[in-house]
């Protein structure tokens, strides 16, 4: 099979969606694939046109990748791809409708509210964690232990978005869950061995300890309301859902990711490995 593997792209997380294409291209030749790397440039349509793929594997993160726009543009073409259509990708991209959705059907999510730039909003819940509503890998996500701090962390949210995240604090630990063609993966539960796991704890080696959660009851939990998120928003092939599990044992969820991290530190590859799937495998599970 020809496959083109977009790649890089125009977001914050060009440099992981590089990584993450690089190990989706040996995947596939690895697999006997014609692997095609091809960057997100204004030729895109033409250059696709013209290498005509049986496939597309979008190995984007972020914006105009992981967003819909570039599904957009390969539906217009008629080109198959690996993942989330466009309406699904649009929503889980956007923090603020991904937890509308999920609130509305009952999935518990930490209380929030969605911020502009120069619009008045009231917020006293402390610590909490401010956030731009449409980036990945952690970038522009800060934890505020008072008032007077949070202006300063919008600030960091205006430099790479229009709209930002005020969320409660959850005390608890980072859970994640990945769904791979509507089963799911074991929970990995994630400890960053100092502060937030942020853009350096997840991409510098050795900073952070990953340990597969062991209590069936709370595997069971976690899998059960990941697979609904995967479900309710109409996601396809894979996801990975990130949670907040409470010291009560309420697991939140936090986020959606359409296009999970595939580098050699990511997530959703580990946990299809200790599902008994490689990483050859789990690229080959993706394009059938
Ligand atoms: N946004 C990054 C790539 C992830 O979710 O793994
Ligand atoms: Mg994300």
């Amino acid at each position: 099979m020809k496959v083109v593997v977009l790649m890089g792209g125009r977001s914050y997380e060009r440099e992981i969606s590089l990584k993450t294409g690089e190990a989706i291209l040996r995947a596939l030749r690895q697999l006997g694939h014609e692997a095609v790397p091809l960057d997100v440039t204004e030729d895109l349509c033409q250059r696709l046109l013209e290498i005509k793929p049986d496939k597309v594997f979008i190995a984007l993160h972020g914006p105009y990748g992981e967003d819909g726009r570039v599904q957009a543009v390969l539906d217009l073409l008629g080109i198959p791809y690996v993942g989330s259509g466009v309406l699904a990708s649009a929503l889980a991209m956007d923090k603020d409708f991904t937890k509308k959705i999920l609130a509305f059907h009952g999935i518990p999510v930490p209380r929030w509210i969605a911020v502009k730039r120069n619009a008045p909003f009231r917020w006293n819940l402390f610590p909490a964690v401010v956030k731009p509503a449409d980036q990945g890998s952690s970038i522009g996500l800060h934890v505020v232990e008072k008032e007077e701090d949070l202006t300063l962390a919008l600030e960091e949210v205006w430099k790479v978005s229009q709209k930002a995240l005020i969320e409660e604090f959850i005390q608890g630990k980072d859970v994640t869950v990945g769904i791979l063609k509507d089963k799911p993966l074991p929970p990995i539960e994630i400890r960053p061995k100092k502060g937030v796991y942020d853009y350096e704890s997840k991409y510098t080696k050795g900073m952070t300890e990953y340990v597969f959660v062991e209590d069936p009851s709370v595997v069971e939990k976690l899998q059960e309301i990941a697979l609904k998120v995967h479900t309710l928003l109409e996601l396809k092939d894979m996801s990975r859902i990130d949670f907040r599990l409470s010291d009560d044992g309420t697991p939140y969820v936090l986020e959606v990711n359409t296009i999970p991290g595939m580098t050699e530190l990511s997530l959703f590859p580990m946990a299809c490995n200790k599902a008994g799937i490689d990483f050859a495998q789990m690229v080959h599970i993706l394009l059938s």
